[in-house]
């Protein structure tokens, strides 16, 4: 009963959202340096080169680059088994085709894998995190077939170097989100036609098959991943047409978890890309690559549900504000208009798990939301009310549905740059971080209320939940 013994419970980052020191040893300038702040709500400002009179989040963000040493002793004092990190592959390679490794950057990295190895964290590694090389912008990104090999090359060294000490691995986060962010997935301009994002996501989706593939000659204990934008959304009544356009939904969603879990594109998507004359840039060899390169386990995040019908069909937008045109009349919705819907995630769970039949990993979930410093502390039941719910439902899918899954990341176990707005003010941490939305502050590192309930947690291996949780602040 209840969560298994080896439950990995932890948190996640990404590189760009907490390191900072966006051009130190040797760093090349990535998609996401490129990405100023924005307001609630509001699409952020992609400028061609750095200006000056701008603020980009991501270049200091919560200076974990200098800081991981502080941070990663929080994370062992809660009691983390896993730590889901991503490692910029611009510092590694700084322009995405170089060479040369950057040495510097591989150290970095060293360090902070041996010291989560020391606490006995676990750690799970993100190969790209919306950060793709600026170096590879004149290659076109990925929409490129040369970019797979250069990610290859750079995937080969880090699964080598990191042989016996990383065993998870994660090759894109969020891969469907070529579909709804393409320029955080791979460079993509927002307004690019759906063909140049099919052949993105066909290139990224070979890309993936091929680490997957090489993972398993390197090591036979490399588990590796695939990690889904957890789109789930509900009819918006019982009508046929509305049931068939929440597929729809669905389907343009999904496909990537079925290419990278079954081998091969579905069905619906070959006749979709054909009625939409979009011809896949398949060469000779790659549909065995795909097959040959199938993961191991699914990971996706969670934060809210859609709904979607007749309406939705053949839409998909920008993920912030992500219309779909319905709204959850039964569900409430974060100050950043997100919904929140903890039975959702059992729901998603079963709908993953009934489908692929693979072991899965909640990698992202939490509650953004603005805390407020009072006398040195921050109260956060708002959050502990967030996460505790959903982990209630966790629970009923493994216990009650007998979903395997695997471990729990909480997103942003430390407060980090927002990806949809690059705000500060956007907190997911059990650990404040003194700094504003324009960069001001100490960078203190603070515990919030949440940091002793999560701690409780891990250490209770999830005993101290309780059903219905509901604070009334
Ligand atoms: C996921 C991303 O889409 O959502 C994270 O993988 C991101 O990088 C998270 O931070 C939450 O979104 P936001 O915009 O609140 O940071």
């Amino acid at each position: 009963m209840g969560f298994p013994k080896d439950f990995l419970w932890g948190g996640a980052t990404s590189a760009n959202q907490i390191e900072g020191a966006y051009l130190e040893d040797g760093k090349g300038l990535t998609t996401a340096d490129m990405m100023v702040l924005s307001k609630h709500g509001q699409k952020r400002e992609i400028t061609k080169t750095i200006q000056e009179e701008k603020y980009y989040p991501t270049h200091e963000a919560v200076d974990f680059y200098h800081r991981y040493e502080e941070d990663i002793a929080l994370y062992a004092e809660m009691g983390f088994k896993v730590y889901r990190m991503s490692v910029a592959w611009s510092r590694i390679f700084p322009n995405g085709d170089d060479q040369e490794v950057n040495q510097a950057g591989l150290d970095f990295y060293d360090k902070v894998i041996n010291l989560c190895l020391s606490y006995n964290i676990e750690p799970l590694v993100t190969l790209q995190h919306f950060d793709t090389p600026m170096g590879l912008q004149k290659y076109g990104f990925w929409e490129n077939r040369k970019v797979v090999d250069f990610y290859v090359r750079y995937c080969t060294v880090l699964l080598k170097h990191f042989k016996g000490r990383v065993k998870y691995w994660l090759t894109f986060n969020e891969i469907n989100n070529m579909s709804t962010m393409p320029w955080n997935a791979g460079g993509i301009s927002l307004d690019a036609s759906e063909e140049v994002k099919m052949k993105a996501a066909y290139h990224q989706l070979l890309a993936s098959a091929k680490v997957v593939k090489l993972a398993h000659q390197i090591s036979d204990e490399n588990k590796v991943g695939m990690m889904y934008n957890g789109h789930f959304s509900y009819p918006s009544s019982p009508h046929p047409d509305d049931i068939l356009g929440n597929e729809d939904f669905q389907q343009q969603m999904l496909f990537y978890a079925e290419v990278q879990a079954r081998g091969k594109y579905p069905n619906y998507k070959l006749k979709d890309l054909a009625r939409n004359n979009i011809v896949l840039p398949i060469q000779k060899g790659d549909l065995e690559e795909l097959q040959e390169g199938k993961v191991d386990f699914i990971s996706f995040s969670y934060y809210l549900t859609h709904v979607c019908g007749a309406k939705t069909k053949g839409i998909i937008k920008g993920l912030n504000g992500l219309e779909t045109g319905y709204k959850n009349r039964f569900l409430k919705q974060s100050d950043w208009g997100w919904s929140i819907d903890p039975q959702g995630l059992r729901f998603a769970l079963n709908q993953l798990f009934n489908r692929f039949q693979l072991p899965l990993m909640i990698v992202e979930n939490g509650l953004g939301a603005e805390d407020k410093l009072v006398d040195g502390k921050i109260i956060d039941d708002y959050r502990i009310e967030y996460l505790n719910n959903h982990l209630v439902e966790v629970k009923k899918a493994i216990e009650i549905d007998g979903v395997p899954v695997m471990g729990y990341t909480a997103w942003g176990p430390i407060d980090l740059i927002a990806a949809s707005t690059g705000e500060m003010s956007k907190r997911y941490g059990f650990v404040y971080v003194d700094l504003d939305d324009n960069g001001n502050g100490t960078k203190q590192r603070i515990r919030k209320k949440s940091f002793y309930w999560y701690q409780k947690v891990i250490e209770t291996n999830g005993e101290n939940l309780v059903e219905e949780m509901q604070y009334n602040g």
